[in-house]
């Protein structure tokens, strides 16, 4: 067969058609990744609530970005377009973001909602409404509603109050030491936010580590922190004073994982993914696929705007099942779908446990990649905490669904490289929620001609 990707106009979803010769096609050159997400919705908010201009570089340019942009335009703040090399935000200061008009909609962007929760929650006498896509109304907010509300905050919503939409009156925050049940840097970050305005120390502790971004880009933009490393502890001392700053954004390491495990499985291979952040709260994925004994090597590594980066080099060569949990799980919370899909060419069973967080996504992504693999013909057991993934079994093309889940729609694309006949995937559109430029990157480095 010929190879050939196929992705059809919206309407209102997109269809993905993947075919490939059976061994696979080797993927070559230089990719550079699009920014990162959680660094760049960071950069959005903290420029928005600080003192002056933030100009930012490198900012993701897809959907999750876009839906935190509108929400804070919505609040009085002054974006330039978020098309540009670089995006400039006008800073109104803590404290000062405005009551909207009109509900908030945080579309599939979870990060939105529950870090911005925070600011809204410690935003004295001011009324918001805010809600999101389906598959966002459907995950737990509890997680950040409680803490919330331990620190005074006035919030509502369905479920018990535990869904969006969520109606918040902002109110005068008290500091408190929360020890959070889930080591999450959305309940993290979203009690670091409200404790800005929050006169005294507002602390979280983990169970392990989630990804430092806020802490560092909190710092950077001069809020008073204390971290404590060794009880995964972290302190705002509050009120803070926020000045704008320059960020630039490095690539995200969730986006470039879809690469490496590209390069890996597929014979013939060598990738250089390029500006990849490699901040050790985030490289989870590089320690397991090096576990599988993957060819992976870091080049030139370096520091940009406090987050350290580097080029990483891939090359085909046969990988080892291994066990995956504990603390590494936190550290590549994202990329376990991708990671699936290594193991899927593995020699043995991998094991991947203490995974749970993964069925409150963008969509239950133990049993999406259970169900969507079993579906190509891999042997693949889905368990209340993770998954196993016996290796080497011969996939066929099918028909897939991506649950309109990104990393699940972009995971089964590259699973496709080595998947025998035709691969069809639903819903594909999602990619543009954290890679718009997924397919045509995908096109480039097969050699294959992109579509108009
Ligand atoms: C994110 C934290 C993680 C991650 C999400 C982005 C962030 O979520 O899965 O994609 O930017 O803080 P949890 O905090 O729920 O683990």
């Amino acid at each position: 067969m010929t190879a050939h990707i196929h992705l059809t106009e919206p309407n209102p979803h997109q269809t993905l058609t993947l075919a490939f010769p059976g061994d696979g096609v080797a993927l070559r050159g230089r990719v550079r990744i699009p920014g990162d997400k959680s660094i760049s919705h960071r950069a959005l908010m903290l420029g928005a609530i600080a003192q002056g201009e933030t100009r930012i570089q490198g900012l993701l340019l897809g959907e999750d970005p876009r839906s935190t942009a509108a929400c804070f335009r919505a609040m009085g703040v002054q974006m330039s377009n978020l098309e540009d090399e670089w995006v400039t935000v006008q800073g109104v200061g803590l404290g000062n973001l405005q009551e909207p008009a009109d509900v908030l909609d945080a579309g599939n962007s979870g990060t939105t909602l529950r870090l911005m929760l925070g600011l809204l929650a410690s935003h004295p006498d001011r009324f918001f409404a805010v809600t999101g896509d389906s598959s966002l109304r459907s995950r737990p907010m509890g997680r950040v509603i409680d803490p919330l509300r331990q620190m005074g905050a006035q919030i509502w919503g369905r479920q018990g109050d535990r869904q969006a939409p969520l109606a918040v009156r902002g109110t005068t925050l008290k500091p408190i030491h929360y020890q959070s049940p889930v080591a999450s840097a959305q309940v993290k970050s979203c009690l670091l936010l409200a404790g800005l305005m929050t006169e005294g120390d507002t602390t979280v502790t983990e169970p392990s580590l989630s990804r430092d971004h806020s802490e560092r880009m909190l710092r950077a933009f001069g809020a008073n922190l204390s971290i404590d490393p060794d009880t995964c502890s972290v302190t705002v001392h509050g009120p803070a004073t926020l000045t704008g700053q320059t960020i630039v954004v490095p690539g995200d390491i969730s986006s470039a994982a879809f690469w490496l495990v590209a390069g890996a499985i597929t014979p013939g291979s060598d990738l250089v993914v390029e500006n990849v952040g490699i901040n050790p709260t985030r490289t989870g994925i590089l320690d397991a696929l090096q576990a599988m004994e993957a060819d992976i090597t870091l080049e030139n590594p370096r520091e940009v705007t406090g987050e350290p980066v580097a080029d990483l080099r891939v090359r085909y060569g046969p990988l080892k099942a291994a066990h995956f949990g504990g603390d590494l799980i936190p550290r590549m919370i994202d990329e376990i779908p991708i990671l699936a899909i290594a193991a899927l060419f593995a020699e043995g069973t991998t094991v991947i446990t203490d995974a749970a967080e993964l069925r409150v996504k963008e969509c239950d992504r133990l049993a999406a990649m259970a169900s969507q693999l079993t579906a190509l013909g891999a042997k693949v057991e889905e368990a209340p905490e993770g998954l196993t993934i016996h290796g080497q079994s011969a996939l066929k093309g099918a028909t897939v669904e991506s649950f309109g889940d990104h990393r699940v729609a972009m995971s089964l694309a590259i699973a496709a490289l080595r998947t025998e006949g035709e691969t069809v995937i639903q819903r594909a559109e999602a990619a543009a929620v954290s890679y718009p430029s997924f397919v045509e990157t995908l096109e480039r480095l097969c050699g294959l001609p992109s579509e108009p």
